[in-house]
């Protein structure tokens, strides 16, 4: 029985959350390994919307169990809000349902003020960050001065803990013309967070471990995108996590022998939300297309997504990261109704050709796209299930993809329903 990791291959919001969802018919354990509620994924189940944030995107298969794994910054509020959110839709989320890892870092009400107040300092320097205070928690937990989810359950420690780590954050905020916060309104909201969420928390490690032991099928859910990643994304235009496949071990505490498939996810044209480098980025009718039939708005944020073509050497090169040996397309449907599809098939750099994004932002700066152009396809293609139905336009556009990139299609999504998906080959079936 296999684990399965599900990447993003561009800058997030490729429709992760749907891909996920289709596949938790036959996944044993949803499991998220990084980011935080920074992320949102957007399901579509019987025509009604949801947006999750931090649940695992299996929350609605009643055989599937999801955990938060110790990668994961966890905003408390926001979790039991969720949880509380799910439970009044009807589904039991007991502590069998949902396992959160003890180990996971806290978000803190510092960590949301410092991110605000920093976006907000920086003018014209800023990132674009959601302001939920993910990269505050990160640098906490790497300074060593952050809270795991089990140090709320030992209020006294928590109670000594905070008072040191919040004076020095007040000197911080104040620096950056901010309201200091108080620990009192601090301490005890936090208190009955770690009261509320005890139930839920364990040993992550163990639980993937048995799970892969009893031949159950694993799915681990990743957030945002490859070139959000810390290390490999468009530094400093990034998020503060490794989003990339090789983390799904680090934030669940399984080895890499463990992992029997990556599966990367690809919209079918290239989305970017905030700021940073966007090489096929379309400042014209045709991105403000995408973005209408896409509603490419921000599920966490509600901002306008920036809207390009889709850039295959940008994907190759997250082939590459994250080692994918197989390949999710979504949003196929958005690009029904255009004459021409471009595709990025290459850039132009200082008079060579090269077929990998490169490191730093200079260089990426005086990248050109190399665009392959292809005809258009008018017909509604959300409903058809079969490839060989595919307008024969349609099939082109998607064996461009497939020769040049190397890695073979295994889901094609055409819509936002479940049920709007062209299953080619299921990964959690032989
Ligand atoms: P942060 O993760 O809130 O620190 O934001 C850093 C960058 O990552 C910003 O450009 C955000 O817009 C982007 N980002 C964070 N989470 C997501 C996501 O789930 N989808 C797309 N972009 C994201």
């Amino acid at each position: 029985m296999p684990a399965v990791v599900v990447v993003g291959t561009q800058w997030g919001d490729e429709g992760k959350g749907k891909i996920v969802d289709v596949l938790t018919e036959k996944a044993d354990y949803v499991v998220r390994f990084q980011g935080g509620n920074n992320a949102g994924h957007t399901l579509v189940i019987n025509q009604k919307k949801y947006i999750l944030h931090l649940i695992p995107s299996g929350i609605f298969r009643p055989q599937t169990t999801c955990v938060i794994g110790n990668g994961v910054v966890v905003d408390p509020e926001v979790l039991i809000n969720e949880i509380e959110k799910l439970k009044k839709e009807g589904l039991n989320i007991d502590s069998n349902k949902l396992m959160i890892s003890e180990k996971a870092h806290t978000i803190m009400p510092y960590h949301k003020a410092l991110d605000m107040a920093r976006e907000n300092k920086a003018h014209k320097n800023k990132i674009g960050t959601t302001c939920r205070g993910i990269g505050p928690c990160y640098e906490d937990k790497a300074a060593r001065k952050g809270f795991r989810l089990i140090d709320l359950t030992y209020p006294d420690i928590f109670k000594e803990r905070l008072k040191n780590v919040l004076e020095e954050k007040n000197v911080i905020l104040k620096y950056l013309e901010t309201e200091p916060l108080k620990f009192e309104d601090i301490y005890e909201k936090y208190i009955e967070y770690g009261k509320y969420l005890k139930p839920y928390l364990t040993d992550v490690s163990q639980v993937i471990w048995q799970a892969k032991k009893n031949n159950k099928n694993v799915l681990f859910e990743g957030a945002q995108g490859t070139f959000l990643d810390i290390d490999h994304g468009t530094y400093p235009y990034v998020t503060s996590s490794n989003t990339i496949a090789g983390n799904a071990c680090c934030g669940t505490g399984i080895g890499p022998s463990e992992i029997d498939l990556v599966l990367g996810i690809v919209k079918a044209y290239t989305t970017r939300v905030g700021e940073g480098p966007f090489p096929t980025e379309l400042e014209d009718e045709t991105g403000n297309f995408l973005r209408d039939r896409g509603f490419e708005y921000g599920s966490t944020t509600g901002r306008p997504r920036r809207c390009g073509w889709l850039d295959l050497v940008l994907v190759k090169t997250a082939i590459r990261l994250n080692g994918i040996n197989a390949l999710a397309l979504t949003k196929l449907d958005v690009l029904s109704g255009l004459d021409k599809i471009k595709v990025c098939i290459g850039y132009e750099y200082e008079g060579k050709t090269i077929d990998y994004l490169p490191s730093t932002l200079i260089e990426i700066s005086k990248l050109k796209p190399i665009y392959k152009e292809l005809s258009g396809w008018k017909e509604d293609i959300s409903q058809i299930k079969n490839f060989d139905k595919l307008p024969e336009t349609t099939k082109i556009y998607l064996k461009t993809i497939e020769d040049y990139l190397k890695v073979p299609l295994y889901l094609i999504s055409t819509g936002p329903e479940r049920d709007n998906c062209l299953i080619i080959k299921n990964p959690f079936q032989n």
